[in-house]
């Protein structure tokens, strides 16, 4: 409808300073007009979809940073472009299988402060796309698992209700907080906005107790989690990252393992002996950061004393941190230069270097029965790195780490999602005041999780191991996964960005056979899906077996584009199958029709993103709506046209003017931004 090269002008509040500050993004910005409407062209990184491009002094929300950096050189020696894999069918002929891993191994952990931009306002008033990707996880993973709370649950507090009925509110009386996280107030509403969801999609929760205060516990949201929630609450943490409490001013210097494992024990106390909390042993522990060791906990006796306590066992932990960018004055040092730590995550050695020290935990929680969480991780801790945590290359980096701790024992992950001035959220509705006019962004996060979700499948008897492929080169890594005994995907990573298609890897599969002991048991043919893009550093044209879920600001939390599913026909004659894996890329190798279909849903309930409220494309409908619109499939998109912002005009604003007359004027008029608190 219109072609009107404009500048994009945002005001935006900074998160401590508030000053207002006026940016316009780098490069030449134009409103395209496609079928999905007009949508935010950077004509300059568009040319080749690769270029690098650095809007230098970016001042906008991390979340949409277009920064793009330059993919790493082919490493040199460059890794070997063809190599074999031979496995053994049965799981019992190969050694060092994990436990048993369930599809839903990925979860969210959300910061609870950011609930109401994520999830919805209240329980009536959900936000449709994010409804929709959850469902994408969920048919994937059979359900799936969120998180609520981070450094903000240590000093929420409920209350019966806010006012305007909103779920959440920050608590500005209070001044004492030195990490600058305001204490929330959090309303029953959030529990019942929860609880909404979970009758829409299959999603259970997990909650954090406070922990901030010891003598003045505040276990209701335990309480009235159990009493709202029900089964949908997996369980609750006490305590996020307490090995920091004394350098963050929440306990004093001296407070150390002896002194959490008593304070642990006046909350164990206190929810035996509180009637409102039924279920009984469902507190997760002990969430280090990595501050103290696990073994430094477990050597005062922890898991003995608490055992009937404790649901699950945990610890947090993120590669790097972004601090000293995310606060100049807090005297971290000069702020790394994303560039220069970019390749760090595309090796094999990123994930593993990891999980590498909970090898000893991972033992200790299987002896004492206990899952062990990494309850909370994500590329970097204080908002990740602009141009990697929201890479293609961090989808690479995510599926390697997933299943290294999927592979040493972990049974979950939550990957974390703090506010818009984070780089690495799996999502991103847009900046509050563009939520007229633009949707959703999807990082590449997401596809990660999506990726591990069919790896694994819904069996909850997946057993994964490290192939240590390819001489164990930190490029070409690969895992195989057994489900009820029988080897049924590999899944193998190209970490090299090379557009000459020289590093792209062949490997040539055979299953079973003499050396193992068993019948020959390749396939006469297998399928393989591809998480693709042209390089780890682009953000935007990321695929996942043909399909997108749409570039910055396109997404509505469906699928676009027809599925493509790759058939190899094997060789019956040497009981070989060839796998190309482009560079950089992701292969899903499926062995069997079953391990594809159980991976690969047939279709995924969506939600319609019928506008009953201000505008076009505001994907936020009634609760009630959305339940008659359940169970509904792809057809729904005919919703989505006919309602976004380029279509005919037909959808009237509230106010009854045009729907692009709005765009244009909204973009004009300014839009102003309310940032979330930098929580990490
Ligand atoms: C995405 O792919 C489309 C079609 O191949 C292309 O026109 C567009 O420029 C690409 N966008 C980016 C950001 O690379
Ligand atoms: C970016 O900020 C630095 C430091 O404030 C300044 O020296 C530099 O000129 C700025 N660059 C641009 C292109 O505005
Ligand atoms: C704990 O948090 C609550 C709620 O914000 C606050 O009222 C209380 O003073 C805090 N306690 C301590 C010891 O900081
Ligand atoms: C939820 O929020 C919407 C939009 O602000 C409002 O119309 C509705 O009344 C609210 N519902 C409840 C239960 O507060
Ligand atoms: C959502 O919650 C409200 C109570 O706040 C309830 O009346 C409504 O039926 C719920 N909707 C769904 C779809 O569960
Ligand atoms: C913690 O400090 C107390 C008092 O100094 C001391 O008795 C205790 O041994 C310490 N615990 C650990 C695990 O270092
Ligand atoms: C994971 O647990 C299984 C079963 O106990 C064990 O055989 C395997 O060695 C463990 N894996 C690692 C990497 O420790
Ligand atoms: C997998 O485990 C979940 C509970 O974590 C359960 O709801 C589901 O039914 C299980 N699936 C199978 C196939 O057993
Ligand atoms: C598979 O790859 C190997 C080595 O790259 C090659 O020798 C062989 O001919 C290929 N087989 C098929 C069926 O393409
Ligand atoms: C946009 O945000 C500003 C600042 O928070 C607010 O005053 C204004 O009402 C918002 N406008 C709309 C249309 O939401």
């Amino acid at each position: 409808m219109f072609p009107v090269p404009l500048l994009l002008l945002v005001v935006y509040c900074l998160p401590r300073a508030y000053g207002i500050t006026v940016y316009g993004v780098q490069g030449p910005l134009e409103l395209a007009t496609g079928s999905a409407g007009p949508t935010l062209v950077y004509t300059s990184d568009t040319a080749a979809g690769t270029a690098v491009f650095d809007p230098v002094n970016f001042t906008g929300p991390a979340a949409f940073n277009p920064v793009i950096l330059a993919p790493p050189p082919v490493p040199s020696p460059a890794p070997p472009t063809s190599f074999p894999i031979n496995l053994p069918q049965n799981a019992q002929n190969m050694p060092g299988l994990s436990i048993e891993q369930k599809g839903s191994f990925f979860g969210f952990s959300m910061e609870m402060s950011v609930i109401n931009q994520f999830i919805g306002i209240n329980s009536t008033y959900l936000q449709v796309p994010f409804l929709n990707l959850i469902s994408l996880v969920a048919e994937r993973a059979g359900s799936v698992h969120m998180r609520v709370g981070g450094n903000t649950q240590e000093t929420a507090t409920v209350v019966p209700s806010l006012e305007g009925g909103k779920v959440i509110e920050k608590d500005k009386a209070d001044s004492s907080n030195p990490t600058e996280t305001p204490a929330l107030l959090i309303s029953l509403e959030m529990l019942y906005m929860m609880a909404n969801v979970s009758s829409l999609v299959n999603i259970q929760w997990y909650l954090g107790i406070p922990f901030n205060d010891t003598s003045h516990l505040r276990l209701q949201i335990a309480e009235y989690g159990e009493s709202i929630l029900g089964d949908n609450i997996i369980g609750f943490q006490v305590g996020n990252e307490p090995d920091l409490y004394p350098g963050h001013g929440h306990r004093p210097p001296w407070w150390n393992q002896t002194d959490y494992f008593n304070d642990f024990g006046v909350v164990v106390d206190a929810a035996n002996n509180d009637p409102l909390i039924p279920v009984k042993g469902n507190l997760i522990a002990p969430s280090l950061s990595g501050n103290w060791t696990p073994e430094s906990i477990w050597d005062t006796g922890f898991l003995p004393a608490y055992t009937d306590s404790l649901s699950f066992l945990s610890v947090e932990r993120y590669p790097d941190d972004n601090c000293a960018a995310a606060f100049p004055e807090a005297g971290f040092g000069p702020p790394i230069d994303p560039q220069t730590i970019f390749a760090n995550y595309l090796t094999h050695n990123a994930g593993k270097g990891i999980v590498d020290q909970y090898t000893d935990t991972a033992a200790v929680a299987q002896q004492a029965g206990k899952p062990l969480l990494m309850f909370e991780t994500n590329t970097a801790s204080c908002g990740g790195f602009p141009g990697v945590s929201d890479s293609f290359g961090s989808a690479l980096w995510v599926i390697d780490y997933g299943l290294q701790m999927a592979y040493a024992n972990f049974s979950g992950a939550l990957l974390h999602i703090g506010g818009q001035d984070v780089s690495y959220n799996p999502f991103n509705p847009p900046p509050t005041n563009q939520s007229s006019f633009e949707q959703w962004t999807v990082g590449p996060i997401f596809y990660g999780m999506l990726v591990i979700a069919e790896a694994l499948g819904t069996s909850n008897t997946s057993q994964v191991v490290d192939l240590f492929q390819n001489s164990n080169n930190e490029f070409t890594p690969g895992y195989g996964i057994w489900e009820n005994g029988q080897l049924v995907r590999l899944a193998l990573i190209n970490y090299v960005t090379d557009p000459s298609g020289q590093s792209d890897y062949t490997t040539t599969i055979t299953i079973g056979g003499a050396q193992w002991n068993e019948p020959d048991a390749t396939p006469s043919s297998l399928k393989v899906k591809y998480l693709a893009a042209e390089s780890v550093s682009v953000k935007e044209n990321i695929t996942w077996a043909g399909q997108t879920l749409g570039s910055r600001f396109q997404a509505d939390g469906r699928f676009q584009g027809d599925e493509t599913v790759q058939t190899v026909t094997c060789d019956e004659t040497t009981n070989t199958c060839n796998v190309t894996v482009p560079a950089p890329g992701f292969a899903l190798v499926f062995l069997s029709d079953s391990a594809f279909e159980e991976s690969t849903p047939s279709s995924t309930p969506t939600f319609a993103t019928t506008a009953v409220t201000k505008t076009m494309n505001t994907a936020t409908v009634p609760a009630s709506v959305l339940a008659n619109s359940n169970g509904n499939s792809g057809s729904e998109r005919k919703d989505l046209s006919s309602t976004s912002k380029g279509s005919s005009g037909a959808i009237q604003m509230a106010g009854g003017a045009p729907a692009g007359l709005t765009v244009l004027a909204t973009v004009l008029a300014i839009a102003f931004m309310i940032p979330g608190f930098i929580e990490r």
